[in-house]
């Protein structure tokens, strides 16, 4: 099948066209050649590559940022995918595009499911919603896919800045009360792929939102943990040099102790439920994702 990729250079984005091309007949693009800013660029590139599906990973995800930049975080996560949406919907291709569990308040005890209340903190949040709506408008064959603290071995994320810290501080406190499935690139590609291949007719039947997350979850605390002992069970293996701090030496810290611009849900577990009984595809627990992406790791910036 012939996919259009956003994003090339970002990490799903990255982690999907390794992946999909040993399978399908992959079109990747970074902001050079289909700036999501630019309308007419997006209409001009979809209409001449004409794929049989996009997949749109490609967002403005600088959470923080986006508190003072929402009118660049509106025109890339509202009406960029709007525009990619109707651009699909004119040529007959189906839509996989990704979303947050920063839709959610985070108030909730349990996991949320898709059926539950949104209500997003951030303006990053407001606008992945925002942009999950405009695709619904347009109506065509389309998953939303409500991913959740990603990391891999590509790209700027948590697990690389722990290590990264780790190696040139001898002190790292991190936020004990924020819940959320640490999900890797790389389980994100995989599970694709395998949806790519239920899904290959897109059928409007199966449109709409699903959670799509590593299984488990834990604290950002719990994950900086996990991230250092895994390193260090696998350093001397991979060659890699030991780091100044301990798995059993970093400190626990609130949200409070710890103020960002943008504000982010205490709670941001998603059941994955509606994934596995409508597609039959389940996400491996998120310590698999991590020991994965742990083996691929050559390099922490
Ligand atoms: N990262 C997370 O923790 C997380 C959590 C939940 C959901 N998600 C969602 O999952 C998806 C993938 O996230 P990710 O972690 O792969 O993000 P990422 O690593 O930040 O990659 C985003 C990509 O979007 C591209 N992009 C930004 N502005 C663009 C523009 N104007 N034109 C074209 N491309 C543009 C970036 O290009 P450059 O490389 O040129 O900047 C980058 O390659 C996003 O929809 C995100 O909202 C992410």
């Amino acid at each position: 099948m012939k996919i259009l990729v956003t994003g090339v250079l970002g990490q799903v984005g990255h982690a999907l066209h390794n992946t999909l091309s040993n399978a399908h007949e992959i079109v990747a693009v970074d902001r050079e050649q289909m700036d999501l800013c630019d309308v007419q660029a997006i209409r001009d590139a979809i209409s001449s590559i004409r794929p049989s599906l996009i997949i749109n990973p490609a967002a403005y995800t600088a959470v923080d940022q986006a508190e003072s930049e929402s009118g660049l975080a509106y025109d890339i996560n509202v009406t960029a995918p709007r525009v990619i949406a109707e651009e699909a919907a004119k040529i007959g291709a189906g839509l996989i595009h990704f979303s947050t569990d920063y839709v959610y308040e985070g108030n909730q005890i349990t996991p949320y499911t898709e059926t539950d209340a949104v209500n997003p903190l951030s303006m990053y949040g407001q606008t992945k919603l925002a942009g999950e709506l405009a695709i619904q408008a347009v109506g065509l064959p389309h998953l939303i896919l409500r991913t959740s603290w990603v990391y891999g071995a590509h790209g700027k994320n948590f697990l690389k800045t722990i290590l990264r810290l780790s190696a040139e501080r001898e002190q790292l406190s991190i936020v004990d009360d924020q819940w959320g499935a640490p999900t890797s690139s790389h389980s994100i590609a995989n599970a694709v792929q395998e949806l790519i291949n239920v899904w290959h007719q897109p059928d409007q039947q199966q449109s709409g939102v699903y959670h799509f997350t590593n299984a488990g979850s834990t604290s950002w605390f719990g994950f900086a943990k996990a991230i250092l002992a895994t390193y260090e069970s696998q350093a001397r293996a991979l060659g890699l040099p030991a780091l100044k701090i301990k798995s059993q030496s970093i400190s626990a810290i609130k949200t409070v102790d710890y103020p960002t611009p943008a504000a982010r849900p205490a709670n941001s577990r998603m059941d994955n439920t509606k994934l596995q009984t409508t597609f039959g595809i389940a996400l491996p627990p998120w310590e698999q994702g991590l020991q994965e992406v742990m083996q691929r790791i050559q390099h922490f910036d």
